[in-house]
């Protein structure tokens, strides 16, 4: 198994209801390290930028929306396994149909107001990354 990086986001409904910390907590628990975390709003462009692969779906534009309606943390997550492990952490898209325990479950509203956004692939990461983070800002420590 290696280690891997994917990208969370703490979604705007999230960090209005002051779920940032708890988010962060459950991460750390189950054994993410975060090397990266910044709490930014997203501007329409960068939402859309970010979300470009939805264009074409009927909710993109109230994702958009939302993704601009109040400032979200950006979060870099470490560990082996990251993009499947998070994945199964975080939950359902729908929080109704997430299983106990996740993120999505516990902090999540609805499908459009679901607390986290999270990488699908390790190399939609490794773009997602690049996305909010200089290289600088992310590279790993020596030694
Ligand atoms: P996310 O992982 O951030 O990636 C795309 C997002 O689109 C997804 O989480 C949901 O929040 C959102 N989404 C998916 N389906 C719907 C839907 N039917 N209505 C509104 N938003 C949706």
């Amino acid at each position: 198994m290696t280690v891997e990086r994917t990208l969370c986001i703490i979604k705007p409904d999230a960090v209005e209801k002051k779920r940032a910390g708890a988010i962060l907590q459950m991460l750390e628990v189950a054994g993410f390290d975060v090397v990266a975390c910044e709490r930014m709003p997203l501007s329409r462009k960068v939402a859309e930028g970010f979300y470009a692969v939805h264009k074409a779906r009927p909710f993109f534009g109230e994702l958009v929306e939302f993704m601009t309606r109040s400032p979200v943390f950006v979060v870099v997550l470490e560990r082996e396994d990251a993009v499947a492990k998070y994945r199964e952490l975080m939950g359902a898209t729908d929080p109704a149909k997430a299983t106990e325990g996740t993120i999505r479950k516990a902090h999540g509203g609805n499908v459009g107001e679901n607390a986290v956004h999270g990488s699908d692939s390790a190399e939609n990461a490794r773009v997602e990354i690049g996305y909010f983070f200089p290289a600088s800002k992310v590279a790993p420590v020596a030694g």
